[in-house]
């Protein structure tokens, strides 16, 4: 019996949500949870939509739902279960038969799924999924890798469920096996530095010039009219006007300082540096979580430091302009380290991947959207040079009016004894992209000086070395 046209595998709320959307845009989907009272459950609270879910209780009653060639989506926790899933399937299933795997995979997991299975006559896809649990619901942005032959097979259901920007939907086939969960990778990455950084405006407003959560809100509202209208400014204003409901306090104020991390930026940057890169905005970010964890050590150095504190001014000076264009060239800066980290994977992994379309379907739907990506998408189109967008001329020159801003804010930061990793490593970089003669003359001097290890000269010719025998 054929009644459905996908499977779906984990009902936890991303596959609830993702199945409610699928069934929503009218395509019957077969839905299968390791508790079965989970699937009862979400029958029974899908209203109208219970009419598009075939509920199964066992992945043989999934697989018998569906028309052949096959397509299940599995939105398991990322790791062990996803294998333990394919491995439960992979028997049942039959060539030409596709899985789908939209968690939050490690693309190096889905490379190697990739090929197993298609040595075994299965197709794979890795599809990325941003835009959290609403967006699952009602529209996420989705970046797709594995052969396009099989995501043809599914692009009309994906591009139904995905969000859309002006009637483009937020999905695209963006390369061969791992492509698509890569992509969501940097995406969270950069995610974590966008986040970092609205937290470092956030700090320097609390402990530079001792504003309130609500007028901090306020203020990421207004910004949230301006250049910098993303979702991620608009809920930091949502939650900074929010008043806890025990205490009356700002719930901020009751929140831990101590972020979590399932993992993905960690990755980001683990994956920047084997491809010899430094996506140091999210380095910082990521960072900062992990500090962050440290709370007693925290603790333990406020009262060790604790006279330095206030050894310097408060804010003057620093408006809440120079915060916004701070913010602004930050934010640009962090994303072109992504699109310059996509750039390297791309060349190493035969990806081909257009830079333009990655863009382009960030610009609904996940977490990153912003009315900046619309010009970031067009940038890409017209070609990044040398796969820098902070060199496309619309970006250049943004960074040639607030760069000074992000200056100041570092300054003032360093200054006032207030942590702004994310910033600080966005002014680096720049200053770093902007000078023709850096200081690893010296490095490579001390490198040839202990280990012979050789240099260029400016006038010719590699692998010199210079006078220093005996020098010691
Ligand atoms: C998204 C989010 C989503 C999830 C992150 C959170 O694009 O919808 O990025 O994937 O919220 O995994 O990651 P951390 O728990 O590491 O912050």
């Amino acid at each position: 019996m054929s009644n459905a046209r996908i499977g779906l595998v984990g009902l936890a709320v991303m596959g609830a949500n993702l199945a409610l959307n699928i069934a929503e845009k009218g395509f019957p989907v077969a839905v299968y949870n390791r508790t079965t009272t989970r699937i009862n459950d979400f029958v029974a609270q899908a209203g109208n939509l219970a009419k598009n879910l075939v509920p199964c209780e066992t992945p043989a009653a999934l697989v018998a739902s569906l028309p052949r060639p096959r397509a299940i989506i599995i939105m398991v926790k990322a790791g062990a279960a996803v294998d333990a899933v394919i491995k439960q399937l992979e028997p049942m299933l039959d060539p030409g038969d596709m899985i789908i795997d939209a968690g939050n995979a490690n693309f190096h997991d889905t490379r190697r799924r990739e090929a197993v299975l298609r040595k075994a006559g299965l197709s794979f896809l890795g599809m990325g999924v941003s835009g959290g649990e609403e967006g699952a619901r009602h529209g996420p942005s989705i970046m797709v890798g594995g052969l396009s032959e099989s995501y043809d097979e599914i692009r009309d259901i994906v591009e139904a469920i995905a969000a859309k920007y002006q009637g483009d939907p937020c999905a695209a086939h963006l390369g061969p096996d791992g492509a698509g969960h890569f992509v969501k990778t940097v995406h969270n990455g950069i995610e974590y530095a966008d986040m970092q950084m609205i937290a470092e405006v956030y700090g320097i407003l609390r402990d530079g010039s001792g504003r309130e959560a609500a007028a901090i809100g306020a203020l990421f509202r207004r910004w949230n009219k301006g250049p910098l209208k993303s979702y991620l400014v608009e809920i930091s204003a949502k939650v900074l006007t929010t008043p806890d409901p025990e205490t009356g306090k700002p719930i901020v104020d009751v929140i831990v300082d101590r972020a979590g991390q399932k993992g993905t930026g960690r990755w980001t940057v683990i994956e920047a540096l084997g491809l010899g890169q430094s996506a140091s905005t999210i380095e910082a970010a990521v960072g900062a979580r992990s500090w962050s964890a440290a709370k007693d050590m925290r603790l333990a150095g406020q009262a060790v430091f604790s006279d330095l504190e206030k050894d310097e001014d408060g804010t003057s000076g620093l408006s809440d302009e120079d915060l916004e264009n701070a913010l602004l060239a930050a934010k640009t800066i962090a994303y072109a380290q992504g699109f310059s980290l996509l750039n390297a994977a791309s060349e190493e992994f035969d990806w081909s991947l257009d830079m333009g379309r990655v863009a382009e379907i960030w610009r609904e739907g996940c977490i990153i959207r912003s009315a900046m990506l619309d010009d970031m998408a067009a940038a890409a189109r017209t070609g990044l040079p040398h796969g820098q967008l902070i060199f496309a001329p619309e970006f250049a020159a943004k960074l040639v009016a607030t760069s000074g801003a992000l200056r100041r804010v570092v300054a003032h930061a360093a200054l006032l004894g207030l942590p702004a990793p994310a910033f600080s490593a966005a002014l680096a970089y720049f200053d770093t992209m902007r000078r023709g003669r850096g200081s690893t003359d010296l490095i490579q001097a001390q490198r040839d000086f202990f280990g012979a290890h050789g240099f260029e000269r400016t006038d010719g010719g590699a692998d010199h070395h210079g006078p220093w025998a005996g020098t010691d």
